[in-house]
């Protein structure tokens, strides 16, 4: 049963499967994203966490159903779900190296701007001031970027398609907990500017803290859902996924 349903739906997945080979990944998995809403699934190591994001964004062949904003795609397909603003930001950022940190930008308007969108300019520059850091370093090619800033490049690259829907793989993987902070308070406010979000993470105390509503992937399986101060506090989340030392450790600190 689904209970995340508040505001319009913007994305709702029904009963998707992925098998890789005789395995298979992803089990009927179904949930929805709220218009404005941020949505979170976390989850340990293999779960199927990027196979889910991979399915719905049509990258990955699957079973079930995948509605966007009105439409049900009966298969899914990149160009055509990126067309209508659906947006990834995968697990491998997939930068140009060799470009520059703009050009890696204006790539990311390209359908727009074969679309003939006059506003990329302005596009760019909300997104350089989302991100100060990108500004400073426009000209620096891509892969000179420390992870931090190839991380919001990443997601800056995902916003100038002005995507109605941000899929967030592990933003915060392998960043240090300043720069991962930076990152949740950038969602916190793409949401206030009315982007939807769907991020998925490990790091279950920082996606529970931003997000409205909260699903856990085990093995394939959605296991738990609730809204996310709900889940925060549920006794099987906080063993399996927040832990106790660090809950102690927040007690201690309040
Ligand atoms: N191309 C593939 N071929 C075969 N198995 C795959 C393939 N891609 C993923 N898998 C397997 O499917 C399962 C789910 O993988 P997935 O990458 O979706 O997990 P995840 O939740 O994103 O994990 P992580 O948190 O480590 O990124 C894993 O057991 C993985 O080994
Ligand atoms: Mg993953």
């Amino acid at each position: 049963m689904n209970t995340n349903d508040q505001p319009n739906t913007l994305l709702e997945v029904k009963d998707l499967c992925v098998a890789y080979g005789q395995v298979e990944a992803l089990s009927n998995a179904s949930l929805r994203v709220g218009e404005g809403q941020i949505v979170t699934v976390i989850g340990p190591n293999g779960a199927g966490k990027t196979t889910l994001l991979s399915a719905i964004i049509g990258m990955l062949g699957s079973r079930g159903q995948v509605r966007f904003d009105g439409t049900l795609e009966t298969v899914p397909e990149v160009e055509v779900l990126v067309g209508r603003g659906l947006g990834l930001v995968p697990e491998k950022r997939e930068l140009f190296g060799s470009m520059s940190v703009e050009d890696n930008l204006r790539l990311g308007g390209f359908m727009r701007y074969r679309r003939g969108d006059a506003y990329l300019d302005g596009t760019l520059a909300e997104i350089y001031s989302l991100f100060p850091r990108l500004f400073e370093r426009r000209k620096q090619l891509a892969a000179t970027l420390s992870g931090g800033e190839r991380q919001m490049l990443a997601v800056g690259r995902a916003l100038m398609a002005k995507p109605k829907l941000l899929m967030l793989d592990e933003p915060s993987l392998g960043l240090a907990p300043l720069i991962t902070r930076e990152i949740f308070r950038i969602i916190a406010d793409l949401r206030r500017q009315g982007v939807s979000i769907l991020l998925v993470e490990q790091n279950a105390r920082a996606a529970l803290r931003v997000a409205d509503y909260a699903y856990v992937l085990e093995t394939g399986q959605i296991a738990m859902q609730g809204p996310a101060h709900e889940l925060a506090d549920d006794p099987r989340v906080i063993e399996a996924y927040l832990g106790l030392a660090s809950k102690h450790q927040e007690m201690l600190a309040t």
